[in-house]
């Protein structure tokens, strides 16, 4: 248990700016016609890493805003700290003037690894550290000089005296938040936070710090493959879908840009395989999907599938039953996604069906890539971006099934297995 004294300076330090809540409403401000608003310059700054630009904004508009919030979140070990230090080493090597708040690590652990990742001297290095969990301390820096970016590592660990409760509580949490982004605001400097934040519960960091910031990412990884996703979850600056994907490497995370060849295994011409292409924020990808069939006794046959919906995985057999006809209730029926990759959407629907019928009647399929939904009527349906879907496969020399090829799967595997 820990004793705290609520001050008569509580109401005001949490609103942000002091004064603000005092009840006492000046007329300092007033509205503005829209056309008169002064625009303040909006000229980007890149990240170093094209996959993070892009998920800040648009392609040709790719890049952090200046004066914005980015609250970096992800599960503990996934590489935010790598990346952000990535970043910061970049703009420091191209003239910028960065502070790297750290409330985690000390000087000496974040400067390691800097000098790992970098691989070079960084005595000439305009990127600062400072350790110290204190929020107070650490604006009154940020704002002596002339910082172009500050990094706070973590939100979680940032503490006021001014304010009750443990760092990471929802009022410390608040306040800190509160300070830096009226911080941005004020001198245009773009922050960005580092915070334990989870996508589906947001157990560690309360859902109110989205609301306060700019913009909210998350980093999300494939364990196994070294994978790493940054998602934009919430955008004021640009598109929510597009995706980032990196590989994390001794000397931090790379970005990939060729994904199909990522997702894509090689081994696309024994029976049971087929390629599917699935889209990923703007851009499609090639992923193949294998199909193992195997002879069963069990009342219930097994049905495994790693990579697509399990639901989904029944309701395509049972299609293949009904309407194509294949015998799938003595099967035991397994299917994988090469490379560890999820697919939630139906467009790869056709893939599965024709992997498994490849499977079950030992004939390989060749070189052919199927883009298409299967309704529960056994039919072809077209999906979204199927134009650039094609185009991603031509690319790679696949021969593409679409619901032009045939309007019904059955119709489609009497052509594909004559
Ligand atoms: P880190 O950025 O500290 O994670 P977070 O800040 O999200 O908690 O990343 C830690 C992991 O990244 C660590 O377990 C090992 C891995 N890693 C590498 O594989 N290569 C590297 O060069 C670095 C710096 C980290
Ligand atoms: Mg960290």
């Amino acid at each position: 248990m820990k004793e705290f004294k609520v001050g008569p300076t509580f109401a005001g330090a949490t609103a942000g700016k002091k004064g603000q809540k005092s009840g006492n409403h000046t007329l300092d401000v007033s509205p503005k016609k829209i056309s008169e608003v002064k625009m303040t310059s909006t000229i980007r700054v890149s990240t170093g890493f094209s996959e993070f630009d892009r998920v800040l904004g648009q392609e040709e508009k790719a890049g952090i805003v200046p004066g914005s919030v980015i609250l970096l979140s992800g599960d503990p070990g996934i590489g935010k700290s790598t990346i952000l230090l990535q970043s910061a080493i970049h703009l420091s090597g191209v003239g910028k003037k960065i502070l790297y708040v750290t409330g985690e690590e000390s000087e000496a652990q974040v400067s390691m690894r800097a000098k790992r990742l970098s691989k070079k001297d960084l005595s000439k290095s305009n990127l600062y550290i400072l350790a110290t969990s204190n929020i107070d301390a650490a604006l009154t820096h940020a704002s002596n000089e002339d910082y172009n970016l500050v990094i706070i590592d973590s939100i979680q660990t940032m503490e006021s005296g001014n304010v009750p409760g443990y760092a990471g509580s929802i009022p410390q949490v608040r306040h800190a938040t509160g300070r830096l982004v009226s911080f941005a605001k004020g001198t245009g400097v773009p922050v960005m936070l580092i915070g334990h934040v989870t996508k589906e519960g947001m157990v560690a960091g309360p859902q109110m710090l989205s609301h306060m910031v700019d913009t909210v990412l998350y980093l999300e990884g494939e364990k196994m493959t070294g994978v790493r996703i940054l998602r934009a979850i919430k955008n004021r600056f640009g598109d929510t879908s597009e995706v980032g994907i990196f590989g994390m490497e001794e000397y931090g995370l790379k970005e990939i840009t060729d994904l199909s060849e990522l997702f894509l295994g090689d081994t696309v011409s024994n029976p049971g395989s087929c390629v599917a292409v699935i889209q990923e924020g703007s851009r499609p990808i090639l992923a193949e999907v294998q199909a193992l069939t195997v002879s069963s006794n069990l009342p219930y046959p097994r049905r495994v599938a790693n990579g697509i919906p399990e639901k989904r995985l029944e309701l395509l057999l049972a299609i293949l039953q009904k309407h194509a006809r294949l015998p799938v209730d003595k099967f035991d029926v397994f299917v994988n996604v090469v490379g560890g990759f999820k697919i939630t959407e139906p467009s790869a629907d056709l893939a599965v069906c024709l992997a498994i019928a490849s499977s079950l009647k030992a004939k390989q399929l060749g070189k052919i890539a199927a883009i298409g939904e299967v309704g529960l009527l056994g039919e072809i349906k077209k999906v979204l971006n199927l134009s650039k879907r094609v185009k991603e496969a031509e690319k790679f020399k696949f021969k593409t099934v679409t619901y032009e090829s045939s309007k019904t799967l059955p119709a489609l595997l009497a052509k594909l297995f004559v």
